[in-house]
């Protein structure tokens, strides 16, 4: 996976540089080209020509050094990595490339490359817990850079804790990994439903239920992040959605859920219903609100359609995954929606259970394919049981070819 690849290491200064010297030797042994950027105090801790020799290319210090008078390096460079790859990054560059300086040649470089950028932080336990280091490395998450977390372990300054390096070996397992992910999905068209909806009764009174739409959300974040182009049809939900390639479509009623998914869907490959629909909704909608009267209201309820029944009556080629959120006999009552509701795959969870269901960070979930094979997934927080569902359905869409 990195041989042939174009690999752009970035090495800031701290004193696991040394391990950037194995880290350019392993990569280059396994085929990947190797072109080093050194920041001033990179080359403190070792010299620059070390790089050189381990990776046979020129070592670039300086944005100022044009060492090819035909090219302007740091957009050279930028344009030529496959990978950007930062190891040790420190709090500084981190710091300066969430804040879009460009100073040196490894800041400058940074802003300019398009590649996929992996940063592998190295720094003291109390900095990396710092909520400005902490801050920045958040948003470069939300723009989509990867983050190696650094080990715990002895620190050189003499604390034991988070911040040490990753092994080179750890280093470059993470990166072949993450570009196998990436490109699980690429091609492929994922429709998404998330979210509660909300049935209205008079303008300010609705029915709507507990679901707050992080799983659905976290669904289309993983599928994002494994290379799918993703539409994700939301019921109000105040989440934000922090991939910005999600084409995100919001709604308010199942009526409304019904329309957008059927319009999606023809041209959709996978389609998760993860939103927790409304069955009924009022009757009467009243365009005033209603004044209390004596006595009791009775509202009359009428059933709302059954968007994923529907779209199994329709499903030609789409793998097609509904939830089940029950309180009683979850497999037997998932299972029978499977069935029912003509799916691929269902993802059942417990909503009783603590730690799974409705608000919840986390959550605990039996997906089944059509051929009844089940695989639980044990308590986790919902991005890591959204990448499992997804690899789930990338392996049942491989069986079934
Ligand atoms: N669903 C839907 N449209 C509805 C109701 C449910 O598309 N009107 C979908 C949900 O998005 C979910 C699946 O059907 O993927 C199962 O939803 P759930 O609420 O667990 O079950 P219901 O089918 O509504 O059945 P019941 O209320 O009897 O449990």
């Amino acid at each position: 996976m990195v041989a042939g690849k174009n690999i752009l290491l970035g090495v800031s200064g701290g004193i696991a540089v040394y391990k950037a010297c194995a880290l350019t030797s392993k990569l280059t042994q396994q085929g990947a080209n190797v072109k080093v950027i050194m920041t001033e105090s990179a080359a403190k801790f070792v010299p620059p020509l070390t790089f050189q020799a381990l990776s046979r290319n020129p070592v670039y210090t300086d944005t100022f050094d044009e060492k090819d008078p035909a090219k302007i390096a740091h957009i050279d460079l930028a344009d030529w990595a496959d990978i950007v790859l930062i190891a040790p990054a420190t709090a500084n560059i981190i710091g300066k490339v969430s804040n879009g300086i460009a100073d040196d040649m490894l800041s400058t470089t940074m802003l300019a490359t398009q590649a996929d950028v992996y940063i592998a932080p190295a720094m003291n336990v109390h900095m990396y817990a710092h909520p400005a280091v902490m801050k920045n490395m958040k948003q470069l998450e939300e723009w989509g850079y990867h983050f190696i977390e650094p080990g715990d372990g002895y620190l050189a300054c003499g604390y034991v804790g988070k911040g040490r390096l990753e092994e080179p070996e750890s280093i470059i397992k993470a990166v072949k990994n993450h570009q196998y992910d990436n490109k699980l999905f690429s091609g492929k068209k994922v429709l998404i439903s998330a979210g509660p909806t909300r049935e209205q009764i008079d303008p300010v009174r609705f029915f709507t239920n507990r679901s707050s739409g992080k799983m659905g959300i976290a669904l289309a974040e993983a599928a994002a992040k494994f290379g799918a182009e993703v539409t994700l049809v939301a019921g109000p939900t105040e989440l934000e959605v922090s991939n910005k390639r999600i084409n995100r479509i919001n709604v308010t009623t199942a009526e409304e859920m019904y329309d957008e998914m059927h319009k999606f869907f023809p041209s959709s490959n996978i389609v998760i219903k993860a939103a927790a629909v409304a069955d009924y909704r009022p009757k009467q909608v009243y365009d005033q609100k209603m004044k209390k009267q004596d006595g009791d209201w009775n509202v009359e309820m009428v059933r709302t359609k059954d968007i994923l029944q529907s779209l199994g009556e329709k499903k030609t080629n789409q793998f097609l995954a509904g939830f089940a959120a029950e309180t009683t006999n979850p497999i037997e009552y998932g299972m029978k929606k499977l069935e029912n509701k003509n799916l691929d795959a269902i993802v059942i969870n417990n909503v009783s259970t603590e730690g799974a269901g409705f608000g919840e960070d986390t959550n605990i979930v039996t997906y089944v394919n059509k051929n009844q094979q089940l695989d639980e997934v044990a308590l986790a927080g919902k991005r890591d049981v959204a990448e499992k569902i997804m690899k789930f359905i990338d392996r049942d869409m491989k069986d079934d070819k």
